[in-house]
């Protein structure tokens, strides 16, 4: 009994050192030792918030040490990590997309601007649709690749909530998705004509039960649409079913070809002498 009194002290250290081990920490100090990147708030950090089922918070500069096939190809974009690894062709060191690697670049997914101005995680000045298209990309990792976790910075803080900035990509994500579907809901009520141009003919329009490859049980005449009422906006050419209550709703946005008879399916368009 007088001996265990006397060693019980011990088992506080040992506590320490199992918790270390359990979270990792002891590994991560040995290897950034080892490659002299050793930071104690890093390291103590991703202690704290280690790889528990890929909800790990990567730093910046955490993240930096996944660019080679030994410690395992990572990326991040818009704040979330991916090992892409297995894309080795693509993100290896001699691969066109290696520049992605060991970094947040979400910016140049859309810009295609690899240089190190292009190579950022500020999309703010993205349009809706290119934002659309960057969080296409993020599904397209997420369908392909394996999460690892976040990345602490813009989009993320360090405890892996989001930040505003993430808030603002997402009503970014929500408008362009109200857009599509209010398109796509147009293209269905008036869909897109079937086009073809050469130089003896100049523009023939028509429309067929698929123009558009909007499949449908009509027909249809070509008509300009308007985006607005102001017939001096952009326009394109719509197949529109004159009996249907669509084209009485939106007669103000529709204008006749000149020189094309009102009910023609096909209209060639008059050019215009110089
Ligand atoms: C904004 C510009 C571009 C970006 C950000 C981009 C990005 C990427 C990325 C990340 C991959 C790898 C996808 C994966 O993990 O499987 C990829 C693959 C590929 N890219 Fe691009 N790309 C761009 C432009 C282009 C252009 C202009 C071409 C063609 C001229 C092209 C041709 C390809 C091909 C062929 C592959 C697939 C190769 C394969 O699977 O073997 N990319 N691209």
């Amino acid at each position: 009994m007088i001996t265990v009194r006397k060693y019980i002290w011990l088992s506080l250290p040992l506590a320490m050192i199992y918790f270390l081990h359990s979270r990792g920490i002891v590994k991560e100090i040995t290897s950034h030792l080892m490659d002299g990147t050793f930071s104690v708030v890093d390291t103590i950090y991703f202690g704290l918030n280690g790889n528990s089922g890929g909800q790990r918070v990567f730093t910046a500069s955490e993240l930096k040490q996944y660019t080679s096939l030994e410690s395992g190809l990572y990326l991040s974009i818009l704040g979330q990590v991916f090992d892409v690894t297995k894309g080795e062709k693509h993100y290896g060191p001699s691969g066109s997309y290696h520049a992605f690697i060991g970094r947040d670049a979400s910016l140049a997914f859309i810009t295609g601007e690899f240089d190190e101005q292009g190579l950022t995680d500020d999309v703010s000045s993205l349009s809706v649709r290119q934002v659309k298209a960057l969080d296409d990309w993020l599904q397209f990792y997420n369908e392909n690749y394996v999460y690892k976790g976040k990345l602490y910075g813009r989009y993320y803080n360090l405890d892996g909530s989001p930040t505003t900035e993430t808030d603002r990509v997402q009503e970014k994500v929500l408008l362009a998705r109200k857009e599509k579907s209010l398109d796509d809901e147009q293209k269905r009520m008036f869909p897109p004509c079937n086009i073809e141009w050469n130089a003896d003919t100049g523009t023939v329009l028509w429309c067929t039960k698929r123009s558009g490859g909007i499949d449908r049980d009509w027909v249809g005449v070509p008509r300009m649409l308007f985006e607005s009422a102001n017939k001096q906006a952009a326009s394109r050419c719509a197949c529109v079913q004159l009996d249907s209550k669509e084209y009485e709703e939106n007669i103000a946005m529709l204008k006749e070809y000149d020189g094309c008879e009102k009910h023609a399916t096909k209209c060639v368009l008059v050019m215009k002498k110089m």
